[in-house]
């Protein structure tokens, strides 16, 4: 599925290092270490009438991915708050909304790799667009396996939610060549990781399971589905799964912010089931206890 153009953000306001500036304007440095390496880490957050979906969860992870690139002056969570609500509030935005919160470590005063070259600070950029859920979740998605591996911590640990994330595009361009929706990577031992942009999840009888979080990102939304099997007594369980267990699972969602809940019902050419009555009740459990979870910024 391939997003359009929302005219609702042709004006937007876009909040970077210290200020808001209109859309047009809104730039960063050739200097700046995102530009230079992608040395930068970043967050997608969702909004709604209630608040931010699990906005401490998600400051927590900016802040842990930043301190494992050992970025010298991370901003305070007060900071990060306040450069959203400005950024919302000048946006006029409550509802239908997706931040991209980008963290990079600055300017630097000439390039290179070093990050004593940086020498101005962190910047922080608030992009709010609105953008209601990127996917159908009524009719689902199809996808490939890719031959591009999900990094594990031998290569680059997967728990930085950094903005390093060739392998995922290299995957989703895979996908695109094969005119399905996501790419599946496996780790380096040939278990299921997690779509390119998302976490999986497989139903098999009464019991629900997701990769270990080895070579994917620990996904927030993970942790929520988690957290709501948990509540409800639904059996949940990490484990290395293969493909082929994928291919004859009762039912295969994925999960992200960006997208929520997404069944699957496709992977590699087999189809699979999209009705399984688990599925769906973690799925509409999911829809109807989300806004529960809307922190507000103040
Ligand atoms: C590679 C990858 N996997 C999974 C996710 C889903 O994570 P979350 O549920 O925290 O949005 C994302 C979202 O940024 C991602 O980039």
């Amino acid at each position: 599925m391939l997003q359009k153009f929302d005219s609702r953000n042709a004006d937007l306001k876009v909040f970077i290092k210290d200020r808001l500036y209109p859309r047009d304007q809104a730039k960063v440095s050739v200097f700046d270490s995102v530009v230079q390496g992608g040395d930068a880490v970043w967050e997608g957050l969702r909004v709604y009438p209630e608040g931010i979906v699990c906005l401490e969860h998600h400051l927590n992870r900016l802040m842990a991915s930043a301190k494992t690139l050992a970025f010298v002056d991370i901003p305070t969570k007060e900071f990060v708050k306040s450069a959203i609500d400005q950024t919302l509030k000048a946006n006029g935005m409550t509802d239908q909304t997706h931040i991209r919160l980008t963290l990079t470590r600055g300017e630097k005063i000439t390039s290179g790799m070093d990050p004593r070259l940086n020498q101005s600070g962190s910047c922080l950029i608030v992009l709010a667009e609105f953008k209601p859920l990127v996917y159908d979740n009524s009719s689902g998605i199809k996808v490939i396996s890719s031959s591009q591996r999900r990094n594990g911590p031998e290569f680059l640990d997967s728990k930085i939610h950094h903005n390093n994330l060739l392998n995922n595009i290299l995957a989703k361009i895979q996908a695109n060549v094969a005119g399905k929706d996501a790419g599946l990577m496996l780790d380096h031992r040939g278990f299921v990781a997690e779509l390119n942009g998302s976490n999986l999840f497989m139903v098999k009888g009464d019991t629900i399971y997701t990769p270990f979080a080895h070579a994917c990102l620990p996904g927030i939304t993970r942790g929520t589905v988690m957290a709501l099997c948990e509540r409800h007594q639904i059996a949940i369980k990490e484990a290395d799964l293969s493909l082929s267990e994928l291919y004859n699972a009762d039912g295969v969602f994925a999960t992200g912010t960006m997208g929520e809940l997404t069944p699957v019902i496709e992977i590699d050419g087999r189809e699979i089931f999209a009705d399984d009555a688990l599925m769906k009740r973690i799925l509409t459990l999911f829809k109807t206890s989300i806004r529960s979870y809307c922190e507000l910024l103040t």
